[in-house]
């Protein structure tokens, strides 16, 4: 796990110093290689005091990643390393919670960082402030003002490819809870120069290249332009790509960036119409044209160009075609018309295109600040962040040198003012006492350039103002006229002697001495900058135009507010707008930011000292960490100071229950530290000199180490102590469970034993109650035998006694029985012999005949008729006496069974014992025939309409209504018939119809024919030469042959009272007409299930398999 780096103080883990106030020795040396040494750990921040010196990087340094936000939020400025992050969140705390007003001045070179850390400031403040759909969009719409103001604002010059070329101050404003409510943003003089000429090497702004390589084809036909920069001579071509950077992606960005500020869709496209414009008025050129009156004038070369231009803005062709020729002065009410010369032509064509660039800037800022400006009108608190172009020294240095260096100048001012006066205000706070600084005060060089009567700014306007030719060398020659005893102005032709022969100072240059160096500015372009003039007619042409937005940039061309006065020149606008702002800035809490450049290659890990060395010395940080630590170098409130130090004095450590002050007091007392070395305020403890600071660091790191030491050892001690006592413990429990374990096998030994022992013991105990159980037991044993025998003896000896006595009682009964029968059959003798034989005898049959009955009747057997039981004979001369009541019970039980039938029932029964007589033990199909029910009528023919025709035929009672086969005699086929028996007649009739076909009375049936096998094949022979023998006899067969049979044997019986013949053979012969067929009855096999089958075989038979 990597190991957890707790700070609690800007002191731990320090390299080099990281507040330069602690420097010492405090020299320009000690300073850079201080600088240097943390530059090249990575540490890009240092501070002096609450000052954030901030060295650019040049490559993307993990430190500003979201976690880095939340561990400087909400911490003391001093309690982490230095950062930009510790110095937004001491400002934007002290505006949330100690409702102070806040700016934050970002100074530094081009290429220094200022706008990086501007941009840092506002993520990290838009990071901690509060959350919220409204809030952020708020926060969306100030953070995405910056790549707008970047693209319209910025552009690559040699020494930043992204670098800013107006001057910024946004102030952000807050509500009391310190939620973002909107933002107001100003500009400063923006660098308009480039729009027309770029130096070699840099490039025009952003926004020209962005366009041409990021917007769509036809975007770029809208617009009437052309991909191809070498199409424009407005963009300087040397260096037209820059590495690294990706105009087509930060074009999406831009539109993307407006889009979230809130322009409109024709707004913005409007913007780039202008844009377009200006990028297409660098395409105008002029050719010198003689008038004859001997003027020189100009005529545009190509005007397809102008014609487009017009067309994008909406202005009349002609009209601008003579704005570009000619120049109208008004004098006195009175106008007067010259010509422009091509020189004269170009500077107008490039004067419009500078104004209408920096009006459209100007425009963009307005409009931004329409939309994020704050919705409520409620008090608010405002937090101010300055990027200012930085203090400019290049070999050519113009007018717009001259004017950032003013500024620069004015910062400085009040960052000495404000410095001084917050150190001041903390010694009062404090109540120490206040002893005077000494300290470089620019406030002259600020004089020297803004002075109203006698300063160079005021002396250029002068200049300007003047009737009579004006040139920059008039402007130059006055100053050295006025400014000539100022010692911070150098010129050759000054009154003052002492540049005269300073060759390094060329005629036409003034130098200044200004408090970062001296500054050579060429006073060529300064008049001409400085009235920043564009001819009216120009402003008048723009204003006719029909785009509204360069209508709206151009108000002066209105003629009805046509105003003689000349505009404010530059230099005045830029110092009142400065005055403004230093004004605004004196009302707010100050943060400074002090942008560093390590080297001019725009390179990482490259340190130059002596560029560094340069820069620290115009920033005048020396002279800023002197300030600060002019009274005491070092300061800090008395809790952390004595939670720091306490461990060095045995009564603060380990805990101080006092006051801290008093704790603070004690502690440096103890500590020998000498008086003049501190001071007590009323909150924090002064330092004066670094060296005491770093002898208590000393201290308390060596103290530490004891301190260290003291803990290790002590944990040490308690670690070994620990181990030791549950060593201990360990071997105790140990040493319970061996001897619990030693008794428990030693006591299971025992009584392992004790039980060998005791059950010897009891064996020996018990074999010896055996024996003597034993012993005893053979005594009773020989005792009871002894007794028996003796018992025995006795009781044998009695029985003889009572033996021989019984034998006599009896032998003297039978004696006297004896005698008594004597003499009984002496006196009954004679009658006797007469009668008791007989009666004997019947008395015994008579007793054996009733026993018989009464058995018989508890034996008797079920009133079944068919019970074949009957009980076993018990007296063979009861045998004809046994079968003859058998027989008449029989006959009782039938008789009895028999009166239970109705009539119907009878009659069946009848029917059944017919057919029993006829076919039992003849037909094989009987058998199957004895369980079926006997119908009769199968087919209701008085039911069923379809055989009305057929009962009405026959008004006979019908005795069987049934579908039999009629075997056709020609094949053996079988046609279905409704076979009908009435009381005298026989018919057949069609199945379908109902038709009679053939009806035979009763008395023409001579016999029926039948197999004896079990199928249902018959013929009805007809009597020779009766009436319906013609057609001859009948082969029929049915499902109910027996039941038929049976019918009309009975029905022929009763009407003819002749007994039909039923001829049962496996073959017979059928009469057919004239032929006499033999039908034969042969065993089929069983292929057609068990429906016998009829096939003729030849004429003369017919052959019937049954399976
Ligand atoms: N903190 C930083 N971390 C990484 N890179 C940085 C940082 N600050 C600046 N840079 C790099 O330096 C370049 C220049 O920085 P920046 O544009 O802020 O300079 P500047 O001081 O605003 O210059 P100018 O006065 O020309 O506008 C940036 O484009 C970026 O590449
Ligand atoms: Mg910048």
């Amino acid at each position: 796990m990597a190991k957890m780096e707790v700070k609690t103080s800007l002191l731990d883990n320090m390299i080099g110093v990281g507040d330069m106030v602690l420097l010492e020795p405090l020299d320009e040396d000690s300073f850079i290689n201080n600088l240097k040494k943390r530059y090249d750990h990575n540490e890009v921040y240092t501070y002096i005091g609450s000052v954030v010196i901030s060295i650019n990087p040049y490559r993307s340094l993990p430190i500003y990643t979201p976690e880095k936000v939340e561990e400087y939020r909400n911490r003391n400025f001093y309690e982490l390393s230095p950062h930009i992050f510790a110095l937004s969140d001491e400002a934007y705390r002290s505006l949330r919670d100690q409702d102070k007003d806040q700016c934050i001045l970002i100074t530094g070179e081009s290429g220094a960082g200022k706008t990086e850390a501007s941009k840092l400031v506002m993520s990290y403040v838009a990071a901690v402030c509060g959350k919220g759909a409204e809030v952020n969009q708020v926060k969306e719409q100030l953070l995405q003002s910056n790549p707008v103001l970047e693209a319209f604002g910025n552009a690559k010059t040699v020494r930043n490819d992204n670098s800013s070329r107006f001057g910024k101050y946004m102030d952000i404003e807050f509500d009391f809870k310190g939620d973002p409510l909107g933002g107001v943003i100003s500009n400063y003089l923006l660098e308009k120069s480039r729009v027309v000429k770029q130096p070699r090497g840099e490039r025009n702004f952003h926004i020209f290249y962005q366009i041409l390589s990021g917007a769509s084809e036809d975007f770029l036909c809208k617009l009437k332009l052309e991909r191809d920069f070498s199409r424009y001579n407005y963009l300087g071509l040397d260096s037209a790509k820059v590495n690294g950077v990706d105009d087509a992606a930060n074009f999406r960005t831009v539109r993307n960036a407006m889009q979230i500020v809130g322009f409109m869709d024709h707004e913005t496209q409007s913007v780039f119409e202008v844009v377009a414009a200006v990028l297409k008025l660098g395409n105008i050129e002029f050719k010198p044209e003689s008038r004859v009156n001997g003027l020189d004038e100009s005529k545009i070369k190509d005007k397809n160009e102008l014609k487009e231009i017009c067309e994008l803005t909406g202005i009349d062709q002609s009209v601008l075609e003579r704005a570009f020729s000619f120049r109208t002065v008004e004098a006195k009410q009175e106008k007067v018309s010259t010509t422009l010369n091509v020189a004269q032509a170009y500077y107008a064509r490039d004067a419009l295109a500078k104004n209408l660039y920096s009006r459209l800037f100007s425009w963009l800022v307005t409009r931004i600040n329409e939309s994020i400006k704050a919705q409520t009108k409620v008090r608010k608190k405002v937090m101010g962040v300055l990027d200012i172009y930085g203090f400019e020294i290049f070999e050519d240095n113009s007018f717009e040198q001259f004017i950032i260096n003013y500024c620069n100048e004015k910062l400085q001012q009040i960052f000495i003012e404000l410095t001084l006066k917050e150190e001041q205000e903390e010694y009062i706070r404090e109540g120490i006492e206040w002893t005077h600084i000494e300290y470089f005060n620019n406030a002259i060089i600020c004089d020297l350039i803004e002075n109203n009567q006698t300063g160079i700014l005021a002396m250029l306007d002068e200049e300007c103002l003047r009737p009579g030719t004006v040139t920059d060398d008039t402007f130059l020659e006055k100053l050295n006229q006025v400014c000539a005893t100022h010692q911070h102005f150098e010129s050759r032709m000054s009154k003052c002697s002492r540049f005269l022969n300073d060759t390094t100072l060329p005629h036409s240059c003034f130098r200044i001495q200004h408090y970062a160096g001296k500054v050579m500015y060429q006073v060529e372009g300064f008049v001409d900058k400085n009235n920043d003039l564009l001819y009216r007619d120009l402003s008048q042409a723009m204003w006719k135009a029909s785009h509204s937005l360069i209508k709206a940039l151009f108000p002066e061309g209105n003629p009805a507010k046509i105003n003689l006065k000349r505009p404010p020149t530059a230099g005045s606008q830029f110092k009142a707008s400065v005055a403004t702002l230093m004004k605004n800035l004196q009302t707010k809490n100050p943060n400074y930011i002090r942008c560093i450049k390590p080297n001019d290659k725009k390179a990482a890990h490259i340190f130059n000292d002596a560029l560094v060395c340069h820069q620290i010395r115009y920033l005048g940080l020396l002279e800023n960490v002197r300030v600060r630590r002019a009274g005491y170098a070092f300061r800090q409130m008395y809790e952390p100071c004595l939670e720091r130090y306490k461990m060095l004095c045995k009564q603060t450590w380990p805990h101080w229950r006092g006051p801290a002050r008093a704790g603070v007091e004690v502690l440096f007392n103890e500590l020998e530290i000498p008086e003049e070395e501190f001071s007590f305020g009323r909150s924090k403890i002064f330092i004066r000199n670094p060296r005491t600071l770093f002898k208590l660091e000393d201290l308390r790191k060596q103290r530490l180490e004891d301190l260290a030491t003291l803990i290790e050892k002590i944990y040490r001690g308690w670690k070994c102590r620990t181990r030791f006592l549950l060593m201990k413990k360990s071997q105790i429990v140990i040493a319970s469970w061996y001897r619990r374990y030693a008794q428990q096998k030693k006591y299971q030994k025992i009584k392992s034993s004790a039980i060998i022992v005791q059950s010897y013991i009891r064996g020996w105990k018990a074999r010896k109650l055996l024996r003597e159980l034993k012993h005893q037991k053979r005594c009773n044993e020989a005792a009871t035998i002894i007794a028996a025998y003796w018992h025995g003896t006795q009781a044998r000896r009695e029985l003889k006694r009572l033996k021989e006595e019984a034998r006599r009682k009896h032998a003297v009964a039978v004696i006297w029985a004896y005698w008594l029968g004597l003499k009984v059959r002496r006196e009954y003798r004679k009658f006797f012999r007469a009668n008791a034989g007989r009666k004997i005898y019947e008395f015994t049959l008579q007793r054996l005949m009733q026993k018989y009955f009464l058995e018989m009747k508890n034996k008797m057997p079920s009133l079944s008729p068919i019970d074949k039981n009957w009980p076993a004979r018990p007296y063979l001369f009861l045998d004809s006496t046994h079968k003859e009541l058998k027989r008449i019970f029989h006959l009782w039980r039938c008789k009895k069974y028999r009166d239970q039938f109705t009539d119907q029932q009878k009659l069946i029964y009848e029917e059944k014992l017919e057919a029993s007589e006829l076919f039992k033990d003849k037909k094989a199909l009987y058998p199957a025939s004895v369980g079926q029910p006997f119908q009769g009528a199968y087919l209701e023919i008085s039911k069923n309409p379809k055989y009305k025709k057929l009962k009405d035929a026959v008004d006979e009672k019908i005795i069987i209504a049934e579908v039999v086969n009629k075997i056709n005699r020609a094949n053996g086929k079988a046609t279905s018939r409704i076979f009908l028996l009435t009381k005298n007649n026989v018919l057949l009739a069609d199945q379908k119809s109902g038709n009679i076909k053939s009806e035979v009375p009763l008395g023409d049936v001579a016999k029926v024919s039948m197999s004896s096998q079990n199928d249902g094949f018959f013929a009805v022979h007809l009597k020779e030469g009766s009436g319906a023998a013609g057609k001859g006899d009948f082969l029929l067969s049915s499902d109910h042959l027996i039941e038929m049979a049976t019918k009309l044997y009975r029905t022929t019986l009763s009407q003819t009272k002749q007994k039909l013949n039923i001829e049962i053979s496996d073959e017979f012969l059928v009469q057919f007409r004239q032929d006499k067929v033999c039908v034969k009855f042969i065993q089929g096999s069983q292929k057609n299930g068990n429906i016998p089958t009829c096939k003729r075989k030849n004429n003369r038979l017919l052959e019937v398999a049954v399976p």
